[in-house]
């Protein structure tokens, strides 16, 4: 049985996937559609609540995204959230108008009651983020909340179902505002909250057995968290008629092939075939210094060697990735960019082009529809150790972006060496759960030193570690000194060819994470 639906209709809102996940943590499986998907789509597709995203726009500007006015006639519970909430009430006939200020950050709401606010106190912090405001409301609608500066900060129209906010009940600032889009999905919609990961995983690999049948799977396994996951189902449904290849490129973290090799082996029924392939990479990386240069030959090469290993393996049944939802929304599959949309904001790096003469049955993406928390949340049911299920995003080059300069084998060594000490540092100082990710970067300099009564000329180790909502900024994170001067002491004294550590204080921007 299908779950029980809700579409988030994207109006180019930076929120936007984040309130599809919101809504998904609150048990409703919800998918994002663009906002001109044609009414008779949304129609087919039966869903049982519509949230309208906010979105950079005016109403008034007519290259605006907007909706037709018969889309309110469907009578789908509705909840339009800032730009969303203005364009429902101008579509209906109300006036949106332009603040004299913006209003930006957190706000204190004051609300009037409605199901929307049920349980919510009638003062509350919100976060605001619009310059335009709703200053009439359609007929029919009465205001429910305001700030100082924003006389109408929520509206609703309860006999049509139809409710807007003016602010963000997505983000965390907001105090109460998982309660009012929990409001909106039980209160208003009628939801009976069926997204549930067990259910997922029973479902998916009834799914997955249908599918495949007696055929099988290949599935590349990067040893990263999506593949992973996928792996872990995969080999739920379909046992040893799946195969995993895994190319060991030879610049991933210190022991890291081993541990991936030993999971899957030891814990999965599959077929695990590994490839290892350093040499190769370090013959054609040789002399190597430009970095786009080097990403374009590891590229290349682990394209060749993995499909290289396909065809000796036999394009026999189906391919599997670890393909998910924002994946798809990204690359323009799920959600092709356009005019107001973020979908082309970032670059992704993980969908991989089949050459053509390689010709499977079709391609298996078990994990297509879920955010990576839930995929998280998937890995840990499936006994999928937590180090692997909660991976810190690693560059698809590995080490190959961490290394400045020409990558050798003695360098990698170094840098792997150092790289260990430091995560085992910051594992042991309990802080690891506040950063979002941290490493260790091999700059291309030597700098003079002294040990004993030895003047040494060797490498410098950067050290990196930052926190992050979604990797687009970060700030550097402020690690204690006393945590700093162990991991330093540490890395002269045990890392061979150490003798200097830096720590990186750049934030980003102006600052990439890797130092490339
Ligand atoms: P930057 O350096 O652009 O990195 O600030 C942002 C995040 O992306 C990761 N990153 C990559 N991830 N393939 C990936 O899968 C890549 O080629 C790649 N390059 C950077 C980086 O580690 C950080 O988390």
């Amino acid at each position: 049985m299908a779950n029980q639906l809700c579409i988030v209709l994207d109006f180019g809102g930076q929120y936007n996937q984040l309130i599809a996940r919101r809504v998904r943590e609150c048990g409703v499986y919800c998918e994002i559609k663009r906002f001109d998907t044609p009414l008779e789509e949304i129609k087919a597709l039966d869903p049982m609540g519509v949230i309208f995203t906010g979105g950079p726009n005016s109403v008034y500007d007519e290259a605006s995204p907007h909706i037709a006015k018969e889309y309110f006639d469907l009578g789908i519970p509705t909840l339009g959230i800032c730009y969303g909430c203005q364009l429902m009430a101008y579509t209906l006939g109300g006036t949106v108008e332009s603040c004299t200020k913006s209003e930006y950050g957190k706000i204190e709401i004051e609300q009037n009651g409605g199901k929307l606010f049920k349980d919510v106190p009638e003062k509350s912090i919100v976060w605001m983020s619009h310059t335009d405001f709703v200053s009439k409301l359609p007929e029919g609608f009465s205001g429910k909340a305001h700030s100082e500066d924003c006389p109408i900060a929520a509206f609703e129209c309860p006999e049509r179902k139809l409710y807007a906010v003016q602010f963000h009940p997505e983000v965390t600032h907001s105090q109460f505002g998982k309660e009012i889009l929990h409001n909106f999905l039980y209160e208003v919609c009628g939801f009976n909250g069926d997204w549930k990961m067990d259910d997922f995983i029973e479902t998916t690999v009834a799914k997955l057995r249908e599918q495949i049948g007696d055929k099988k799977v290949i599935l590349g396994l990067s040893g990263g968290v999506d593949s992973s996951v996928a792996a872990g189902l995969l080999s739920r449904a379909v046992g040893k008629q799946l195969t995993c290849v895994f190319v060991d490129q030879g610049l991933m973290r210190k022991d890291e092939g081993n541990f991936v090799e030993e999971t899957f082996t030891k814990l999965f029924d599959m077929n695990f075939v590994r490839v290892n392939c350093q040499e190769k990479f370090l013959a054609a990386l040789k002399g190597v210094k430009d970095p786009e240069q080097k990403r374009k030959i590891i590229g290349t090469e682990f394209y060749n060697v993995f499909w290289d290993k396909i065809r000796e393996q036999g394009a026999d049944g189906f391919f599997a990735q670890g393909t998910i939802y924002p994946d798809r929304i990204e690359s323009g599959k799920g959600n092709k960019a356009g005019q107001g949309s973020t979908a082309v904001i970032k670059t992704h790096h993980n969908m991989v082009k089949m050459p053509d003469d390689i010709k499977f049955d079709g391609v298996i993406e078990p994990l297509g529809d879920l955010f990576k928390d839930e995929v998280r949340a998937v890995g840990e049911k499936l006994g999928i150790p937590h180090d692997l299920v909660w991976r810190q995003p690693f560059p698809g080059p590995g080490l190959g972006v961490r290394i400045i300069g020409e990558i050798t084998e003695e360098k990698i060594k170094v840098l792997q060496e150092a790289d260990a000490v430091f995560r085992d540092e910051i594992r042991k100082s309990g802080i690891e759960s506040e950063l979002r990710q941290f490493f260790a970067v091999l700059p291309d300099v030597r700098t003079v030193g002294v040990m004993g009564d030895h003047r040494t000329y060797d490498h410098l180790i950067a050290i990196r570690a930052v926190t992050t909502d979604d990797f687009m900024t970060a700030d550097w994170a402020r690690i204690p000194y006393d945590v700093l001067a162990r991991v330093s002491n540490r890395l002269c004294n045990e890392v061979e060819h150490v003798n200097r550590v830096v720590y990186d204080i750049t934030s980003k921007p102006p600052g990439t994470v890797e130092w490339e």
